[in-house]
């Protein structure tokens, strides 16, 4: 069995996208699909590789019955090859992996948001510099846009 492979993107692959990362995982384990999924994520930076997660991201995430087990990477072209599904959490960081674009690939590279019920396509805001609420406020999207986006690669993909 072939499987779908996820990866999430952010700048420092310390906030954002490792909590995308852990929010789908356990969605996909809750639903028995497990099996199916390779799911990762990193960051478009170098600033936190082999780092764990910030200690906030981990702490609310945990509040929301997500465990976190990641550490940071950096984006490379050989995702373009090794993944299916390019989810960055903004339009920035979708310009710095479209730059790294191999030259004929025509994946698809996504925002996060655009999976989202309200179809508000927006940038998950990055809560690195800003207080503790901004932590649940950004669990809140991710977990809103995951369970869309878990639904749209169903539909995709007929388990
Ligand atoms: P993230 O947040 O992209 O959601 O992981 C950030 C984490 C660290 C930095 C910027 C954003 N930084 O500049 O170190």
């Amino acid at each position: 069995m072939s499987k779908v492979k996820v990866l999430f993107v952010c700048l420092g692959n310390i906030c954002r996208s490792p909590l995308a990362e852990g929010v789908f995982r356990t969605k996909v384990r809750e639903r028995g699909l497990d099996d199916h999924f390779e799911i990762d994520s990193c960051g478009t930076s170098n600033y936190h590789i082999g780092e764990q997660p910030d200690k906030r991201t981990i702490k609310n995430a945990l509040k929301n019955g997500v465990k976190l087990n990641h550490r940071g990477r950096q984006f490379t072209v050989q995702d373009y090859y090794d993944f299916d599904y390019i989810i960055t959490m903004d339009s920035s960081n979708r310009r710095d992996v479209e730059r790294l674009r191999p030259n004929g690939n025509v994946k698809e590279v996504r925002l996060m948001r655009s999976f989202n019920q309200t179809g508000l396509d927006d940038n998950v805001p990055d809560p690195y510099y800003g207080g503790e609420n901004g932590f649940q406020e950004v669990f809140d999207i991710i977990d809103e846009s995951a369970e869309g986006l878990l639904k749209f690669i169903e539909e995709e993909n007929r388990f």
